[in-house]
């Protein structure tokens, strides 16, 4: 491996060999959501308990500031929105000079396998992957779904997350599912980080299937509305890093969940 991706990966995966990445990436496709009308107030709190964060290049320049050290994970695909005719019609939005300028530890960009722009979103990877690989930089596949999160199931997941990969994808972010999540890490020869998807009911249910995530291979989250949509986000984001970083349990981070949430943020 060239000594730039290296590098940059070495800024997001930790030498635990964990991620615990913050996407706050969700209006470029769906406006103000929810707790993330003002991203830069949302994530001042969470920033120092977050190993990188993932966002737009508008995000990135009107709410973060420059002279911080967070690594960055650009999200370079869009071009639809939840109002048009489909989510799955994406392109590159973000050009390699502009990746290279703001600095980028790594990008992100989305495929949407069995859509009808499969094909579209599968060859704008592979030329992400070139463009990216000449500079040193690394390229995270996000395996969306769209509208249809019933689709979230290993067989499908898996073929999704080994395509990325035979792609040159070199993270691959995907979902957990509860049945055989292991063979979605088996056959896909990249590390994979999980998202979370729209927020659940309780803490330790987010708990109890990152923990399963992680016993099962995945090296780490990408999670988003189940941290800054919680009640007590630092709290939440303070338990998910002794969950990945510091191997506790689900009820041990549940109980430092409920110590922590006394604390004023
Ligand atoms: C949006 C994304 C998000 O970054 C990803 O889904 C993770 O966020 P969440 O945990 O809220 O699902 O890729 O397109």
């Amino acid at each position: 491996m060239v000594w730039g991706i290296r590098n940059r990966l070495a800024q997001l995966i930790q030498k635990d060999g964990r991620v615990l990445f913050l996407p706050i990436d969700h209006g470029y496709f769906q406006g103000p959501t929810h707790k993330l009308e003002k991203p830069g107030e949302t994530i001042k709190p969470l920033l120092p308990y977050a190993d990188a964060i993932m966002l737009t290049r508008g995000i990135l320049r009107t709410c973060v500031d420059p002279i911080s050290k967070k690594p960055i994970i650009l999200r370079v695909s869009g071009g639809s929105s939840v109002v048009g005719d489909d989510l799955s019609n994406e392109d590159q939005i973000t050009s390699i000079r502009e990746i290279i300028r703001l600095n980028a530890s790594a990008v992100s960009m989305s495929i949407f396998i069995g859509s009808k722009y499969e094909h579209q979103t599968l060859i704008n990877l592979a030329k992400l992957v070139d463009e990216c690989e000449d500079y040193g930089i690394p390229v995270m596949a996000v395996t969306a779904v769209g509208r249809e999160l019933e689709k979230r199931k290993a067989r499908f997941l898996a073929l999704c997350c080994r395509i990325a990969a035979e792609i040159g994808a070199r993270v691959v972010k995907t979902y957990y599912c509860p049945e055989n999540f292991h063979k979605v890490v088996e056959g896909c020869p990249v590390p994979i980080v999980i998202a979370g998807g729209p927020r659940v009911d309780s803490e330790i249910e987010v708990f109890n299937f990152i923990y399963d995530a992680l016993q099962n291979g995945a090296i780490g989250v990408n999670l988003g509305r189940n941290v800054w949509q919680s009640q007590y986000p630092v709290a939440m984001i303070r338990s998910l890093r002794a969950l990945i970083h510091e191997n506790y349990t689900p009820k041990e981070a549940h109980n430092l969940f409920n110590k922590n949430k006394t604390v004023k943020d």
